[in-house]
């Protein structure tokens, strides 16, 4: 039999994920899936949507603080940035926090190399040292920021993209990573209305309904999928009890496909859970820092208190009564 080219070339993770993921009794697909060219083009423009306020008030956040960060850490610390990606709210910190040395780290290489070729640009002189990896893991950074104390730097509401467990795992591996005496600089978005909530994940122009839909389109592109797009549409859910957004892609029709010659059958309503968006209160996000040792030193909100810029500090380990 031929196999086709594209299934030869897939990621052998992305289809196990999808095969495992669409049999699954709740058919779920992590999230990280979403991020193809395409998908990462999209989330760009959802970045700059009216309804989207996380970027826009996060960025406020950064600029009106950053000089607040610098005056408590100190200057000339290396900015570690975990999942940097486009770098583009680095500038402003870089700028405030004048540090020795930037160490963006990010899995995708290309993506790293050119968006730390153009922040070179506007800091001449400021040593770069990029890391291709998965900061899910611990990271060996550079020789040369050994000596240096490390502000880590985790903007975005990402941690929110993790279930409670995967993200004090992820909050533990960054401090083993930035070592001891390491402060942590973490954008996490608030608990609000749902209606405000739904609207920044459903915007009316559509493109985060795109953005969803753009998986079903990658899975027939990369792993021979036979899905019918047309059949499934976005849906953003607040789930209450988990204080989360949910993406889902829900069946329109009962429908069959085929993925790499996997036969799976979807009925009317039924849906696949695409990602998780969790919103943190004061406490929750506080509680859930000091899980994986690190202590609130400082937060910043906008006025309407939907953003939260949370500066925390490495604990050491002590004896607790
Ligand atoms: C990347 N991450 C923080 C975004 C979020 O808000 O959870 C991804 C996203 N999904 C839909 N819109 C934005």
């Amino acid at each position: 039999m031929d196999v086709p080219r594209q299934i030869l070339d897939a990621d052998p993770a992305f289809r196990a994920d999808v095969l495992a993921g669409l049999a699954a009794p709740i058919p779920a697909i992590p999230a990280r899936w979403l991020y193809d060219r395409r998908g990462s083009e999209l989330f760009e423009a959802i970045t700059d949507l009216p309804e989207y306020y996380l970027t826009r008030t996060e960025r406020g956040l950064l600029e009106r603080h950053s000089p607040d960060v610098a005056r408590i850490v100190g200057k000339g610390d290396a900015v570690v940035e975990f999942g940097s990606g486009s770098s583009a709210k680095t500038p402003i910190l870089l700028r405030a926090v004048e540090p020795s040395a930037y160490v963006p780290i990010d899995i995708s290489g290309e993506f790293l190399r050119d968006s730390a070729a153009d922040l070179q640009e506007g800091f001449d002189g400021l040593p770069i040292y990029p890391i291709e990896a998965d900061f899910m893991q611990p990271v060996a950074l550079p020789r040369e920021v050994a000596a240096l104390s490390k502000l880590g730097f985790f903007p975005g509401s990402t941690i929110g993209n993790l279930v409670a467990r995967t993200a004090v795992d992820l909050l533990r591996t960054m401090k083993e990573t930035l070592g001891v005496g390491a402060w942590l600089l973490i954008g996490m978005d608030r608990i609000k209305d749902p209606e405000l909530l739904i609207r920044a994940y459903d915007d009316a122009a559509g493109v985060t309904a795109e953005f969803n839909l753009n998986l079903l389109h990658r899975i027939n592109a990369e792993l021979d999928g036979t899905v019918p797009v047309d059949a499934f549409r976005h849906r953003a859910i607040w789930n209450d009890r988990m204080s989360r957004i949910e993406m889902h892609l829900e069946a329109q029709r009962d429908v069959e496909f085929t993925v790499s010659g996997t036969p799976f059958s979807f009925r009317t309503g039924s849906t696949i859970h695409t990602e998780n968006s969790h919103k943190y209160g004061m406490r929750d996000a506080r509680l859930l820092l000091r899980a994986a040792g690190w202590g609130v030193a400082h937060e910043w909100t906008d006025e309407a208190d939907q953003f939260a810029l949370i500066l925390a500090e490495a604990e050491a380990p002590r004896f607790a009564p």
